[in-house]
């Protein structure tokens, strides 16, 4: 690659301890220019965002994941206390259960059990991998973020004889969702079993009145904190829902908060060169053609960044992929994200990238500072030297063959680099949503989807009472069908779970061909 294209479109913010590097992509030298009137309307949507216009306008809802780190910058002063002394009061209920003055039934805490969903988990694990240590997180964290009954076990087991000092998280904004409901209910059970009290184990994260918040209100858990309506699950890291779980953990979450709201700062400049959000917008624009027409891959050059792929996969696809735009025309936007880390893709997936189909551009994240112990394998060189020459070497492989790329450049993995790139990343997707003129804060994909799950779940029940009503007689999916003018295809698939877990009062009669196989109700 040349060194002119470098120097022309490698954009560093020494103030972040960031660079952003664009000369992989193939931008023309007036690229930066001619977006500038695009970006013009983005940043004054967003300046009307930050000042609390409605701007998640299907669900009526302002937007102020900002305002998490600057409260100063919220529409009112009700806002901007109910922001600080909930952040104090993070600060404190960490400090006392670090203290023991908060414990569980045998003694103070050691282990945390994070139970939520979405973007009520992948920030909490992203955040907990890329800064914990087990020699110094004060709580050994866990997750549920599934409905998985084998999870679950695992997850328990994990946790072994130390249940009396696990102290439980349960969030949910909704404080409906199912999965988040059925791990707190599988958490409960196991308590009860060893012969708990789960409400002096619990504290509640979710919206004011929701079934959740009453649940912990009339049962008494140890503490409940706000989800405010205002701040979208995908974008709630840099509220209680991500701070309080690390505070608990041990990290310094004000530090978090710092590197954000320096990241805040500079993605606020209307100056294009000027703003790394807005560069990583025009990039994912300018790569994608505004259509989603390539995928977007994350490779992290760092163990630490694992989950960051992850938690960018729902940033960005629940936030972007849209059916319409802000005007109800139909418009199926959105960019695929996947990713896992280098070196280690480079064993598995690199080798499509390389020579495979042209169909993505990658996004290196390149970290200086290698950690670890220093140790020389070869003469002048270390493992972290390798890692460095692996990113170098695959993305000018990758540029030789003419695969697009851009490369984000950090400093370190600490907590002020995290805060950053999540706040770094919230306003590249808000800035693009505005470019491709979709609503990023709603997901009504989502919604549907749990609307699915529940008519399947009625479904069985009422498969199960037919099948009840007449014991011994076996029938097929068709019969049932028949008789309860459902979708046979549907009723087999449930038929055939139950009838693969014991207890569940379902037989399988199998029969040639497999779909005339019968299912019967045996007590
Ligand atoms: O980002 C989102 O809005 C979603 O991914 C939600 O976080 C997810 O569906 C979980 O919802 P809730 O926090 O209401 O349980």
């Amino acid at each position: 690659m040349a060194w002119s294209d470098f120097t022309r479109l490698n954009f560093p913010f020494p103030e972040a301890g960031l660079a952003v590097d664009l000369s992989r992509l193939s931008l023309e030298n007036n690229t930066l220019q001619d977006y500038a009137p695009a970006f013009e309307r983005a940043f004054a949507a967003m300046r009307d965002l930050e000042a609390g216009a409605i701007a998640n306008p299907d669900e009526g809802r302002m937007v102020g994941h900002y305002w998490l780190r600057n409260p100063g910058l919220a529409p009112s002063e009700e806002v901007a206390a109910d922001i600080r002394s909930t952040l104090n009061k993070i600060k404190s209920v960490a400090a006392r259960v670090h203290l023991g003055e908060v414990k569980g039934a045998s003694g103070p805490f050691t282990d945390l059990l994070v139970i939520g969903i979405g973007g009520s988990a992948l920030g909490p694990q992203f955040v907990a991998q890329a800064l914990g240590h087990p020699a110094t997180d004060k709580l050994r964290v866990h997750f549920f973020d599934n409905t998985d009954p084998d999870g679950f076990a695992l997850v328990l087991d994990a946790i072994g004889d130390r249940l009396p000092t696990t102290l439980c998280l349960v969030i949910s904004k909704s404080g409906g969702t199912p999965e988040t409901r059925n791990g707190m209910l599988a958490a409960r059970a196991a308590f009860e079993k060893a012969g708990l009290e789960f409400a002096r184990h619990a504290i509640a994260i979710t919206g004011t009145e929701s079934a959740l918040d009453q649940v912990a209100r009339k049962e008494d858990w140890l503490d409940r904190f706000p989800m405010w309506d205002w701040v979208g699950g995908r974008t709630s890291e840099l509220g209680p829902v991500g701070l309080l779980p690390a505070a608990l953990q041990g990290l310094p979450i004000q530090d978090l908060l710092d590197g954000g709201a320096r990241m805040d700062a500079l993605t606020r400049q209307s100056e294009l060169p000027r703003n790394p959000a807005a560069l990583l917008a025009l990039a994912w624009h300018h790569a994608t053609d505004g259509r989603g027409a390539r995928d977007m891959v994350i490779l992290p050059y760092k163990d630490r960044l694992l989950l960051l792929s992850r938690y960018l996969q729902q940033l960005v696809m629940e936030s972007l992929g849209k059916e319409k735009d802000l005007d109800g025309k139909v418009v199926h936007q959105g960019i695929a994200v996947y990713g896992n880390k280098g070196s280690t893709d480079q064993h598995a997936y690199v080798q499509q990238l390389r020579e495979g189909v042209p169909n993505f551009f990658a996004t290196f994240i390149e970290v200086l500072r290698d950690g670890g112990e220093p140790l020389e394998i070869d003469p002048d060189t270390t493992p972290g030297d390798y890692l460095s020459g692996f990113l170098l070497g695959t993305r000018d492989a990758l540029s030789e063959n003419g695969r697009p790329s851009l490369t984000l450049t950090v400093t370190e993995v600490g907590p002020e680099t995290v805060g950053g790139l999540i706040a770094l990343f919230e306003r590249a997707v808000g800035l693009y949503a505005s470019l491709v003129h979709i609503n990023a804060y709603h997901q009504p994909g989502v919604e549907a989807g749990k609307k699915a799950a529940n008519a399947v779940l009625d479904l069985q029940r009422a498969v199960i009472a037919h099948l009840r009503a007449h014991p011994g007689k076996p029938s097929t999916a068709a019969d049932l069908a028949g008789a309860l003018g459902a979708d046979a295809e549907r009723l087999f698939k449930i038929l055939d779970h139950l009838a693969a877990n014991p207890g569940r009062g379902i037989r399988k009669h199998p029969a040639e061909p497999w779909h005339q196989s019968a299912f019967s109700w045996q007590a």
